[in-house]
C-alpha cells in the first residue's frame, strides 16, 4: 500500500488487489526517515478510477465484442492493465500518532513520506497495547480485527456510564445486551432489565437445557405474579409519581388520594381493598371521586399491588442483600398493557432512587429495551442526569435511534452500533454520535449481520468493528410464527 494524499485527518491510499484490507481495519504507517508512526483506520474502499482508465476499459470491451481473434501481446501489457483496473483506493481516518520516543500523541499535522513510509496492518491486541486499554473485569463479546482475535471490553468502562445499543430490527441488539448482563452479574453487579419480549429469562438456562452458571442469580418478575408490591413499601413518593405520570391524575385528586392514604395509614389499614372502600364511602367532591375511582380500577386490574395484607411483596433491598453475589432482575413486560408498563417503570425507578438516596443498595445497572414505549420523555433526561448521580447506570436498547433525544446522545459514553440501512436513521446516529460522520455512514451501512461498531469509552474512542459471539445461554424472544419453514406435520 502506498500513500496517495492527505487532507486534514484523512489519508488516501493506493493498494493492489492482493493487498487485502477491509473497512474498519487499523493500519500503522511508519515513516522510516522521520521515525514517526501514524495509526489510521480504513473507513471506505473504492476502485481507482480515472477517465482514461474507464475509456480504456470501454475500448477493450468493444474490441473483445467485435473480434474473436487473439490479440498479439508479447509484453504482457494486458495483464498489467488488468492489475491497474483492479487497483483500489482506501480512505482512512488518522486516529493517533506515535512520536519518535514511542509515545502516543494526537499531533497528526505532519505528513508521512510517500516514498519512505511503510504501511502495515495493526492487530487489535497491538492497538490495545499502544493505547493501554486494559482492565480487571473483561467482558468477552466476540472477535475483532484482521486476525479475528478475541475481543473484550471492560466492565469498568460500562460502570457509571450511559450506553446505547442500536441497529435495525433483528440485528442482534438484545443478544449483545444479554452477553453484557450475564458478565456484569458474574462480576457481582446488580442489573434490572425492562424486558419487552420476555426473553432475558433465557439467561438462566444453557442452550442444551441445563441450568446456566448464573441461574441462581437470575430473577424473572412477572407483573401480577412475582412482581407485586405492598402499598406500604411503595410509599407516597413512588405512588405519587405513578399516579401523576403514568395515570395522569390531576393535582386536586392527588391531594384527596393522599388524604385518604394518610387516614388509612393511621388506622394501619393501608391495603388495596380498604383503599377502594374509602374512596367510595368518604365524603369528597363527586368529580374528584370519579377521578379516583377510575384510577383505582386501573391500579386494581394491574395486579401490581398485594390485595392481602399478610402476603409479602417484592422488596429490592431484600433481594439485593440476600443475593450478595450479583443479581439480574428481569421485569417481563411483554404481556403488560402500555399503562401497566408505565406504572411499573415509575414505581421501580422511584423506589430504586429512593433506596439509593438512603444508601440502602449499591449502584444499579439498568437495561431498557425500547424505552420510548414506557418511559416518558422528561424521564429520559432525568435518568441520564440526576439518576446517574445516585448510581443508576443505563443502557438503552432500541431500533429507533430517533426516539432518543439529542440531549441524551450528547451525554452518551458508549454506543454499540449494528447495521442500519435507512438513511434517516444513519443520519440521526452520525449527527450525534461520538465518532465522525464519514466513519459511521460508510462502515455501518455495510456492516454484516451480527457485527457491531463499538464506539466510545469501551474502546478508548477508537471505533472497532466486533463480530459478536454466539451465546451459550438459551435465546428466547423469537417472534411467534404461524407458518414455519420445516413444518413436518403436514
Ligand atoms: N452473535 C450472534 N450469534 C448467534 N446468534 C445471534 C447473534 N446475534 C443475534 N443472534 C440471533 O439472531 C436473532 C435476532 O437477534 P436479537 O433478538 O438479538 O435481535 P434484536 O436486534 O434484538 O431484534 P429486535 O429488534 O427484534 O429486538 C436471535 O434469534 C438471536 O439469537
Ligand atoms: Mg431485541
Amino acid at each position: 500500500m502506498k500513500i496517495l494524499s492527505k487532507t486534514g485527518n484523512e489519508l488516501v491510499m493506493l493498494a493492489m488487489k492482493t493487498e487485502a484490507a477491509s473497512k474498519g481495519d487499523y493500519l500503522i504507517i511508519e515513516d522510516e526517515k522521520a521515525k514517526r508512526k501514524m495509526v489510521v483506520q480504513i473507513y471506505d474502499e473504492e476502485y481507482l478510477s480515472s477517465q482514461s482508465l474507464i475509456e480504456d476499459m470501454v475500448k477493450d470491451e468493444v474490441v473483445n465484442a467485435s473480434s474473436t481473434e487473439n490479440l498479439h501481446d508479447p509484453l504482457n501489457i494486458s495483464n498489467l492493465s488488468k492489475m491497474i483496473r483492479d487497483a483500489r483506493v482506501f480512505r482512512a481516518k488518522i486516529r493517533a500518532a506515535i512520536d519518535p520516543s514511542n509515545k502516543l500523541s494526537n499531533d497528526v499535522s505532519w505528513l508521512p513520506s510517500r516514498v519512505y513510509s511503510s504501511v502495515g496492518r495493526l492487530k487489535i491486541s497491538e492497538l490495545d497495547l499502544l493505547i493501554q486499554r486494559r482492565g480487571l473485569f473483561p467482558i468477552p463479546i466476540g472477535k475483532a480485527g484482521v486476525d479475528n482475535e478475541d475481543f473484550e471490553i471492560y466492565a469498568e468502562d460500562l460502570d457509571g456510564k450511559l450506553n446505547i445499543i442500536t441497529g435495525k430490527k433483528e440485528s442482534g441488539k438484545s443478544h449483545l445486551s444479554k452477553l453484557l448482563v450475564k458478565r456484569l452479574v458474574q462480576y457481582g453487579a446488580f442489573v434490572i432489565v425492562f424486558d419487552l419480549n420476555n426473553e432475558y429469562g433465557g439467561l438462566a438456562w444453557n442452550n442444551d437445557g441445563s441450568p446456566s452458571s448464573i441461574q441462581e442469580q437470575v430473577m424473572v418478575l412477572e407483573p401480577g405474579n412475582s412482581l407485586k408490591f405492598s402499598l406500604d413499601y411503595c410509599g407516597k413518593a413512588a405512588m405519587s409519581n405513578m399516579l401523576k405520570n403514568a395515570l395522569d391524575m390531576p393535582a386536586a385528586s392527588l391531594r384527596e388520594f393522599f388524604r385518604i392514604w394518610d387516614w388509612l395509614e393511621n388506622k394501619q389499614m393501608l391495603e388495596i381493598r380498604a383503599l377502594g372502600n374509602a374512596i367510595t364511602t368518604s365524603n369528597i367532591n363527586e368529580l374528584v371521586r370519579d377521578a379516583l375511582i377510575s384510577r383505582y380500577h386501573v391500579i386494581q386490574s394491574s395486579r401490581l399491588f398485594l390485595d392481602n395484607g399478610n402476603a409479602e411483596g417484592l422488596s429490592f433491598e431484600k433481594v439485593i442483600s440476600e443475593k450478595y453475589k450479583g443479581t439480574a432482575i428481569m421485569i417481563s413486560m411483554g404481556k403488560a398493557t402500555p399503562v401497566v408498563r408505565r406504572m411499573i417503570v415509575e414505581l421501580v425507578l422511584s423506589k430504586i432512587v429512593d433506596l439509593l438516596e438512603k444508601v440502602m443498595i449499591p449502584p444499579i445497572f439498568i437495561f431498557a429495551e425500547e424505552a420510548h414505549l414506557y418511559i416518558r420523555d422528561t424521564y429520559w433526561e432525568d435518568i441520564v442526569t440526576r439518576m446517574r448521580h445516585f448510581g443508576i447506570y443505563t443502557t438503552f436498547i432500541t431500533n429507533q435511534p430517533d426516539a432518543i433525544g439529542d440531549g441524551i446522545y450528547r451525554q452518551v459514553d458508549n454506543i454499540f452500533l449494528f447495521n442500519f440501512t435507512s438513511d434517516a436513521d444513519l443520519d440521526k446516529i452520525s449527527r450525534v454520535s461520538l465518532a465522525d460522520t464519514d466513519t459511521i455512514r460508510s462502515i455501518v451501512k455495510t456492516l454484516p449481520q451480527r457485527h457491531c461498531l463499538s464506539i466510545g469509552k469501551v474502546v478508548c474512542d477508537l471505533p472497532i468493528i466486533v463480530k459478536i459471539a454466539a451465546a451459550e445461554v438459551l435465546t428466547l424472544g423469537e417472534t411467534k410464527k404461524f407458518f414455519t419453514r420445516n413444518n413436518n406435520n403436514r
